[in-house]
């Protein structure tokens, strides 16, 4: 079987080829991808010269090149995206091409060649924000109700994945998943920046009053849940997936990792808000469960320290990742630090 992996080369889809490879070592894996700032050809870099590992280059907004590729898949799992919020806020255009026009791309090519599955890997933000003491959770019922560009594009292009089922008949599934953590992650988003900033001797910038709450998955365990999708997962469905945090803010994440490195709390330094900054996610994963049987097997205190020592130990990867290009970045977003 053959597997084109849209976007394999960033944080998700890099773990998840190497989860495939290891788990299906007769199929062929196909990885387009555009290679943005957020896309890194290390994170494959032991099975790169692989047999049955293929690289292209491109973008999934271009039709041509989608269509030959198509040709040679069997399945799609399509993770390609901008997928920093705070981007999403300076510059949306980007979110739009890619993460709107690049899906409707893949979805009219996978229908022309016949796909036997199109997996769509989307998120949690679409559904907004809860209260901090509201005690319900995202489920596959809950309306939509994007708040950022990012989380708009996102869901978009859950509403055009679904068209193609319902209109067109494309075997189509989708996740919505919460926040991952682990291995290969770019240093823009919390976890990998505040790690990485205590391993250089910085300030670690919280926004607000740090009392945002998200809802945290290990990247592996994710992995495993797209995998049982793709076996078992029932044609036209969506399958929301979570972790196994308890309401725990950003304050508690940035505290505990200044723990695991031994630093003190002078390290934390209160910067202005992202503008509407989504206060509490929380992710009822019931379905997956009763359904196809997946949980989160991950305990997050453990996970977390074990991803704290893959950054301590990957200290060349990560500091490519912060050259000259992320220090302006870093210098525009974070001006009050
Ligand atoms: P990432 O930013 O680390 O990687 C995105 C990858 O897509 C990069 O390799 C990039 O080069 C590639 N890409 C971007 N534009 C492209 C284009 N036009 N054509 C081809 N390739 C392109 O993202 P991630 O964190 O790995 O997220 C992967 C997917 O999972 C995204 O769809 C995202 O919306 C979704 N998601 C992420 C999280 C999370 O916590 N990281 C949570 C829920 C959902
Ligand atoms: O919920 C799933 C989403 O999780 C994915 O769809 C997105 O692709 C992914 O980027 C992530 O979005 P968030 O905005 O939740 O992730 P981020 O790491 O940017 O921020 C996590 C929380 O930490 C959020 O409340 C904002 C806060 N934060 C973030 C940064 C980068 C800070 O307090 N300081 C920071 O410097």
């Amino acid at each position: 079987m053959t597997i084109l992996v849209t976007g394999g080369s960033g944080f998700i889809g890099s773990n998840f080829i190497l989860y495939w490879m290891k788990k299906y070592p007769a199929d062929e894996v196909i990885n387009l991808d555009k290679l943005t700032y957020a896309g890194n050809p290390e994170n494959l870099k032991s099975v790169e010269n692989e047999k049955n590992y293929k690289f292209v280059r491109g973008d999934i907004c271009n039709r041509e090149l989608v269509d030959k590729l198509m040709k040679d898949a069997d399945i799609v799992c399509h993770f390609a995206a901008e997928s920093h919020v705070d981007r999403s806020i300076k510059k949306p255009s980007a979110f739009m091409e890619t993460n709107i026009i690049g899906t409707h791309v893949l979805l009219e090519s996978a229908l022309k060649n016949k796909v036997k599955k199109f997996h769509h890997i989307s998120t949690d933000e679409v559904f907004g924000s809860l209260e901090l003491d509201d005690k319900s959770k995202f489920s596959e019922e809950t309306a939509y109700n994007p708040r950022s560009p990012y989380a708009a594009s996102k869901a978009a292009s859950d509403h055009l994945v679904r068209t193609y089922f319902h209109t067109y008949g494309l075997p189509i599934t989708i996740t919505n998943c919460s926040n991952n953590f682990g291995p290969f992650q770019y240093p823009e988003k919390l976890i990998p920046l505040v790690v990485t900033n205590l391993l250089e001797g910085k300030k670690v910038p919280v926004y607000g009053d740090g009392q945002n709450i998200r809802d945290w998955l290990y990247v592996e365990d994710h992995c495993k849940a797209i995998d049982l999708v793709l076996h078992e997962g029932q044609i036209g469905e969506t399958y929301c997936v979570g972790g196994l945090t308890c309401d725990m803010s950003n304050l508690g994440i940035v505290k505990k990792i200044l723990r695991i490195l031994g630093k003190d709390e002078s390290f934390i330094t209160f910067v202005k808000d992202r503008p509407g900054h989504d206060r509490k996610y929380a992710v009822d994963w019931s379905k997956i469960k009763n359904e196809l049987g997946w949980e989160p097997v991950a305990d997050f205190d453990i996970l977390l320290e074990k991803t704290v020592n893959w950054y301590q130990k990957n200290e060349d990867w990560w500091k490519r990742l912060k050259s000259e290009t992320f220090q302006k970045y870093y210098k525009e977003q974070y001006s009050d630090i």
